[in-house]
């Protein structure tokens, strides 16, 4: 199979883009490389000439991008609320409208299989209860609105030869060549070894659905793979389990102890905007017979594996937390301050 991944280059795209390789897929990536292309160069360097990418801006589609295309997942976009808020206009553009011109590019080229990455955050603000594909969903900020569009955009255009898949995905966690320390399980392993303190905002008890990022590319796989009249026109949720904040904190903290490193939990206030829901993973689980089964604790065994305890400088560089580095990149455009700075 020939993919077109967009946002190839991202945190979850460049874990997508290794198991697409690993399977023996071909893989064109289109991405805008706001965080580099350094990883998805290295991953291309092992892949015998089957990673090609193009540095494009999916609100400015190509449709060369599609040539000898079989299927396509796109995750392209601004990737959480803080930078969709930032800037709103950019993100309705990116998120909303470029998913639908995309989408029904595809479609008039005959190219039925386009899974797109939505979110689990749709589902906010409803109120308490556990959510399933079927809930009627009430977004109520500029990134899960423009998702939504997007998944409405996709749904309209099924049918008649384009067969789309939306994954909601859950709060991702776990290691990926292209790090995020911005999403609360990483953010809490990055807290814990910078500084050994976790605060636990209105004492941490929402709910969040999470999944690692290797379960994440295995949900897009089974997309792209499943007999189309199982995933055209359907959305599923993408989730290892339900967990609360406060948990988390002390999945970390438990699991910095067995190395030695003693980690504080202090409770805060709550802040202006909190995310509190839950959602069902059944849908996949009985229609795909796929179930994301790597675990908090498991994934935080691996991440510890990979950073290294005594030499935690590194974890200050603002790329690896997107609304930081958003600014950072304003501000070079604005010639207001030296990229290389940064490095
Ligand atoms: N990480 C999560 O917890 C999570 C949860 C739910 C949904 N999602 C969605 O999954 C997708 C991928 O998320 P991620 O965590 O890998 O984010 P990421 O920010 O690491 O990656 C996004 C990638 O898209 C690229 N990009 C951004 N705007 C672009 C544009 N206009 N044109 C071309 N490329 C562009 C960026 O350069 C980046 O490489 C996003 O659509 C995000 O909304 C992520």
């Amino acid at each position: 199979m020939h993919v077109l991944v967009t946002g190839g280059g991202g945190y979850i795209g460049l874990e997508l883009c290794r198991q697409l390789l690993e399977r023996g897929d071909s893989v064109r990536v289109v991405d805008r490389f706001f965080f580099g292309d350094g990883p998805l160069r290295a991953l291309a360097g092992r892949s015998d000439g089957r990673l090609t990418h193009v540095a494009g801006d999916v609100r400015e589609l190509d449709l060369q991008w599609l040539d000898g295309i079989d299927a396509v997942s796109h995750l392209a976009g601004l990737s959480n609320d803080p930078t969709a808020e930032y800037n709103p206009t950019a993100n309705w553009k990116m998120n909303a409208i470029a998913t639908e011109r995309l989408a029904e590019a595809c479609r008039k080229r005959g190219i039925e299989r386009f899974v797109f990455g939505s979110s689990a955050s749709l589902y906010d603000g409803i109120g308490p209860g556990m959510f399933d594909e079927l809930t009627e969903v009430q977004p109520r900020g500029a990134y899960s609105i423009s998702k939504k569009y997007g998944e409405d955009a996709l749904l309209r255009l099924s049918g008649s030869g384009f067969a789309p898949t939306i994954l909601r995905q859950g709060t991702v966690y776990g290691w990926s060549a292209r790090m995020r320390f911005d999403l609360v399980v990483n953010t809490f392993l990055k807290d814990a070894v910078t500084a050994g303190k976790l605060y636990l905002h209105g004492g941490g008890w929402q709910w969040r659905p999470l999944v690692d990022v290797s379960d994440v590319g295995r949900a897009h796989i089974s997309c792209l793979t499943a007999p189309l009249d199982a995933v055209g026109g359907e959305i599923f949720n993408v989730m290892q389990e339900n967990y609360q904040v406060r948990q988390l904190a002390m999945l970390v903290a438990g699991s910095l102890s067995l190395h030695g490193r003693r980690v504080e939990l202090q409770e805060a206030p709550l802040p202006k905007l909190v995310r509190d829901y839950r959602m069902s993973n059944l849908k996949m689980t009985q229609r795909l017979g796929f179930t994301p089964a790597v675990t908090v604790l498991e994934s935080i065994d691996v991440m510890l594996a990979k950073l290294p305890l005594d030499d935690v400088g590194w974890l200050a560089n603002p790329r690896w937390y997107n609304i930081a580095w958003m600014s950072v990149l304003e501000e070079v455009h604005a010639g207001q301050r030296d990229f290389a700075s940064i490095y």
